[in-house]
């Protein structure tokens, strides 16, 4: 069954065509971040008329020679004016094909993306069928998300742990922005710490908190402590040390190569200091949740789970829990069409005629059928 998945929640027009659920055909990504990047974030307005713009163009090449059993897109959640243009796009093609329209959760489409490929290579083909591996513990982990979530079974979804403020992508880029880097952070911050910690291997990092809620606070969520992050006072703690350490920022101060950006030897270390602190939450909120169930794999998707540092570390964080870890191609790992085309052939969230009316749903619930 081949299933063509929309996605436009915030800044990439994605379609893509999905065989049985994992095997990609074809897979269209324009991405707007050069339309937001003079904004320092994304501009909800300015990603609607963009997806507006390309929508037709990058669902028509994704469907160049395929053909189309149903059309699946994420309703939710996101933007909502950016997730409303693919979610009509899908209405009116599903229409006009004469095919159902499945709608998706963009968080559960992440949770899916390390069981796509497009190769026959890819470690992903030679996974086992989804719904054979369960019980299984997801990180989705983006620009908008940092969500623990337990799936006793393919497609059932339970929200364990979260952030309670900022996504790690968001950290990342934050921090990117105060230190001068530009927009988006993530790769950057990634980059210039890899080169970093790989010539200072023995420099003590800045301390930064590790993303530790206070007390009290995750019982607003109702969700327990040891699995919750906040990142809005590690963003501070940044913050308060560009001030106390005036000269950082310096236009004077001598720029090195770190990972092919030119940054002074200092500002590269808060840098690796920072992504550490961000790492490390993510890993121990992650080893505690694999305590808590006798998992059969932990799956790991969303734009953050790119970061080479973050890999590493989770890599040993499952391998000492003897889970086995399993990661989206690089390729996969930010917003696609494909994660959304391949999860609607084991889940519907909405469809039929419920999904016809269906409304975008920008704080869309993960677990909802
Ligand atoms: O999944 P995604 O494309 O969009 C959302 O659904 O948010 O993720 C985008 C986020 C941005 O915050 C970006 O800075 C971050 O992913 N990102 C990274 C890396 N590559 C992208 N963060 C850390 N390390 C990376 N290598």
């Amino acid at each position: 069954m081949n299933i063509l998945g929309i996605e436009t929640s915030c800044d990439e027009t994605a379609a893509a065509v999905v065989k049985d659920g994992r095997e990609v055909l074809s897979n269209v990504v324009y991405t707007q971040i050069p339309l937001h990047q003079p904004y320092g974030g994304v501009v909800p307005e300015i990603a609607s008329r963009a997806h507006i713009e390309k929508i037709s163009q990058v669902v028509g090449d994704a469907m160049k020679g395929q053909s189309v059993d149903a059309v699946a897109v994420t309703y939710g959640p996101g933007l909502a004016p950016a997730l409303i243009v693919g979610l009509n796009a899908a209405k009116g093609l599903a229409k006009s094909l004469g095919v159902p329209l499945i709608g998706i959760n963009h968080i559960e489409a992440h949770l899916h993306s390390p069981f796509i490929y497009d190769s026959p290579d890819d470690a992903a083909a030679k996974l086992a069928d989804p719904r054979e591996i369960g019980p299984m513990l997801g990180l989705a982990v983006s620009g908008g998300n940092t969500v623990w979530i337990d799936m006793p079974e393919c497609g059932k979804y339970e929200v364990i742990g979260e952030t309670l403020d900022d996504a790690a992508g968001e950290a990342f880029d934050k921090a990117a922005k105060l230190l001068g880097l530009g927009y988006p952070g993530g790769l950057k911050i990634d980059r210039i710490s890899a080169a970093y910690r790989e010539r200072f291997p023995n420099e003590p990092l800045v301390p930064f908190p590790k993303g530790r809620p206070r007390d009290g606070v995750t019982a607003l969520a109702g969700l327990p402590a040891e699995l919750c992050v906040s990142f809005s006072g590690l963003k501070t703690a940044l913050l308060r040390h560009v001030q106390q350490n005036p000269g950082l920022l310096s236009q004077d101060v001598e720029k090195e190569d770190f990972g092919g950006y030119s940054v002074p030897p200092a500002v590269a270390h808060v840098v690796a200091s920072y992504q550490e602190a961000i790492v490390q939450a993510i890993a121990d909120r992650t080893r505690a949740a694999l305590r808590r169930g006798s998992y059969r794999a932990f799956v790991l998707g969303g734009g953050v789970s790119l970061n080479s540092r973050v890999r590493a570390v989770l890599t040993k964080v499952c391998s000492a829990a003897h889970v086995p870890l399993l990661m989206a191609k690089p390729k996969f790992t930010g917003d696609n069409g494909a994660m959304v085309a391949g999860l609607a052939f084991y889940r519907r969230n909405v469809s039929g005629d419920a999904a016809l009316r269906a409304d975008a749903s920008p704080s869309l619930q993960v677990g909802l059928t």
